[in-house]
């Protein structure tokens, strides 16, 4: 009788995949799980929606919203002050708050705008071309009535703009 749990526990046991930030814990740990949450769902959206054209919206709003979800303050939230050990995270994390939360907000708003954008079934063609964030681009407003890889591009943005700017450089 005691065999199901103990298959339970052997699946506890199996070693996560390796992983290059090893030997983080806590708070630190989290944060790192839910980047790489971000970026397998943003691989998801680039799948459907690089092609500029049809796309499975029901896939395209349930990663968006995760991605959604895991941005705005619920990431902000992950870099209380002082969490720096083995972390990637540079210290104008603590002194460019509002900078960093920026960031966080805009990638919220963008990954809401694709949800939206593939919720009203948006399927004029993406234009190319437009790469920017909110403060040089379309709004996510207007976003949200784009082909969803407009404002796919946007929460892009705002990935690699933090971490250029908020991020030690390597891997
Ligand atoms: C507001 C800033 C910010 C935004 C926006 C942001 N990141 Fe990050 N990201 C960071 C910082 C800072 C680190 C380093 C964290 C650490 O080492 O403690 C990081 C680390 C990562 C990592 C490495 C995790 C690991 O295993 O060590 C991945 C992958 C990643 N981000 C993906 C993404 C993707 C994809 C997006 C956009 C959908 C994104 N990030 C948006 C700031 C940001």
């Amino acid at each position: 009788m005691f065999r199901p749990l103990l298959i339970c526990m052997g699946l506890l046991l199996v070693p996560a995949p390796a992983i290059a930030h090893g030997k983080a814990t806590g708070i630190v740990k989290e944060r790192m799980d839910q980047m790489v949450m971000l970026k397998d769902a943003m691989k998801t959206l680039k799948d459907e929606l690089a092609s500029g054209g049809a796309y499975d919206a029901a896939r395209v709003i349930e990663a968006a919203r995760i991605v959604e979800r895991h941005s705005g303050q619920a990431m902000t939230a992950k870099f209380p002050e002082g969490s720096t050990k083995h972390s990637k995270a540079l210290s104008d994390v603590w002194t460019d708050t509002d900078g960093f939360a920026t960031l966080a907000d805009e990638l919220e708003a963008a990954a809401a705008a694709m949800a939206t954008a593939a919720l009203n079934g948006t399927t004029a063609p993406a234009t190319g071309g437009i790469v920017s964030l909110f403060s040089a681009g379309p709004s996510p407003d207007e976003l949200s009535r784009l082909h969803p890889f407009e404002a796919f591009k946007a929460a892009a943005e705002t990935c690699s703009a933090c971490h250029r700017k908020f991020r030690m450089k390597g891997s």
